[in-house]
């Protein structure tokens, strides 16, 4: 059955509500929850000033997660025009949701594709995020997706991957 899942444009406004969002305990869950929370200093609200949109998914009205889009930093890519993904995250009840489901059917593949949407909406020819090393689910999401290692970093305790649209 496919998921009944609203994506909402973020706003400050939102944030008291977005509080209860929780994307897990493990390093990359706590910086995906203080980002959008806004309790770090590079979080959604000064990625949005350089032009990020971040958007809030909501399944049947409970909320799931956030991803953002946005452009990459001048000068960093030579490949251009590229979008970048600088966060997303679920709530910890909508990882590996739903239960039984193969992975195209999830919530965190929805909210990947819903990106590259946007991407190529923006008529972005790809879209380019970092994904720390050790963080094993999301490497496997990215690359199920079709995202590729994309040059060397340069702090080897990050990937980056690209896909291209
Ligand atoms: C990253 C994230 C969006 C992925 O969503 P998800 O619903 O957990 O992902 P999925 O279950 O669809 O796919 C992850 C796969 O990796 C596997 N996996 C998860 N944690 C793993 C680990 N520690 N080691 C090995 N495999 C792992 C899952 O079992 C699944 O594989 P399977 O389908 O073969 O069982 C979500 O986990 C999240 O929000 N994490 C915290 C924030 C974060 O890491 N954001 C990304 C920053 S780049």
């Amino acid at each position: 059955m496919p998921l009944n899942l609203v994506a909402k444009a973020f706003q400050e406004a939102m944030l008291p509500a977005l509080v209860v969002l929780n994307c897990g305990d493990t390093p990359w869950g706590r910086w995906a929850t203080d980002w959008i929370l806004c309790r770090s200093d590079y979080c959604a609200r000064t990625s949005i000033a350089r032009g990020t949109q971040v958007v809030v998914f909501y399944l049947d009205d409970q909320l799931a997660g956030f991803g953002s889009l946005g452009p990459t930093p001048r000068n960093v890519h030579k490949v251009r025009p590229l979008g970048m993904i600088p966060q997303l995250g679920l709530d910890i009840r909508f990882q590996h949701y739903p239960p039984d489901s193969e992975w195209p059917d999830r919530v965190s593949t929805a909210i990947v594709l819903h990106l590259l949407a946007l991407a190529r909406e923006q008529r972005y020819n790809g879209v380019v995020l970092q994904v720390h090393i050790d963080n094993r689910g999301a490497r496997k999401l990215y690359d199920r997706i079709g995202f590729v290692p994309y040059k060397d970093p340069d702090d080897k305790n990050y990937q980056l991957m690209v896909v291209k649209l």
